[in-house]
């Protein structure tokens, strides 16, 4: 089960609360025997960590802004410190204003705009420039969280869909850059799941229906699926698969109609 997973090193950004994305894939790594080290956006966000990673085995964690350069650089210097390198990266963060993530498209603002960029796709870019350095000689791989909004109109996700165009097209450009050093990077598409960040899409809870009522599964996904998908594009179980997004989405983003 463990894919060769044990003892690997794993940086995952993204985990507010038990129900977060990041929280699953964090989980499903830690039962493959997976090393883990944890960012934390801020004081009050580290507080709620600490009460969630008694399960996660009291793992190592660091306060880091993605937004941030220098404190991504310390946290990854932090990092090398502790671990003496990094095998995983696990992008699961976003964030747009929630004024944003309603009403009309053509009202973004250049503000919302940037915020929605910085956060959520050109972090990635920070994240992997610090990380890569650290994954020299170890089969690397680097994973990134983005929904289906990115390429096709869901109503309300505004900003975010084109911010999670952005991303998944760095995926690609970054693939190509990485690639020759052995460091694979991919996206995983996940359904819509209730968390923190989700609960500021207007008409959410529409959204989860509607899966549950088309997708071919005939119900939502978990942060289970995707923790388990995620374990698998980074393990070397995926060792062929390099700039692609693979949809952990029951399906639903196959129907037409
Ligand atoms: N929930 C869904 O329906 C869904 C579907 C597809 C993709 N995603 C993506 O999954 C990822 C994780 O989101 P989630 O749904 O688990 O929500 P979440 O609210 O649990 O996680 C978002 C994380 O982003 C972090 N974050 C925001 N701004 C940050 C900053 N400046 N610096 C550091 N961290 C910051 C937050 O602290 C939080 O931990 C996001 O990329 C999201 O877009 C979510």
């Amino acid at each position: 089960m463990n894919g060769g997973m044990k003892d690997k090193v794993a940086a995952v950004f993204g985990i507010a609360n038990h129900r977060s994305i990041a929280y699953g894939i964090a989980q499903a790594l830690k039962e493959a025997g997976v090393r883990l080290a944890l960012n934390f956006q801020n004081e009050r966000m580290g507080k709620s960590l600490d009460k969630l990673t008694g399960d996660l085995g009291d793992p190592w964690r660091r306060e880091c802004d993605v937004t941030d350069e220098e404190a991504v650089q310390s946290f990854f210097a932090a990092v090398r410190e502790e671990f003496g390198g990094v095998d995983y990266l696990v992008h699961s963060v976003a964030f747009a204003k929630r004024e944003e993530l309603g009403g009309n498209f053509v009202d973004t603002s250049w503000d919302g705009y940037e915020m929605a960029q910085h956060v959520s796709a050109y972090s990635l870019i920070r994240l992997c420039r610090h990380a890569a350095p650290l994954m020299e000689g170890r089969d690397g791989s680097v994973i990134a969280l983005t929904y289906y909004g990115s390429e096709k109109v869901v109503p309300n996700y505004n900003v975010m869909g084109v911010a999670k165009a952005a991303l998944e097209s760095s995926v690609r450009y970054l693939a190509s850059d990485l690639g020759p050093k052995g460091i694979r990077v991919n996206a995983v598409s996940a359904g819509p799941i209730r968390t923190l960040s989700a609960s500021g899409v207007g008409g959410f809870t529409s959204m989860l229906d509607i899966v549950a009522e088309r997708a071919p599964l005939r119900r939502n996904v978990t942060t289970e699926d995707v923790g388990k998908a995620a374990r698998f594009l980074l393990s070397d179980q995926a060792s062929g698969i390099t700039g692609q997004i693979l949809y952990v989405d029951a399906g639903v983003s196959i129907m037409g109609m």
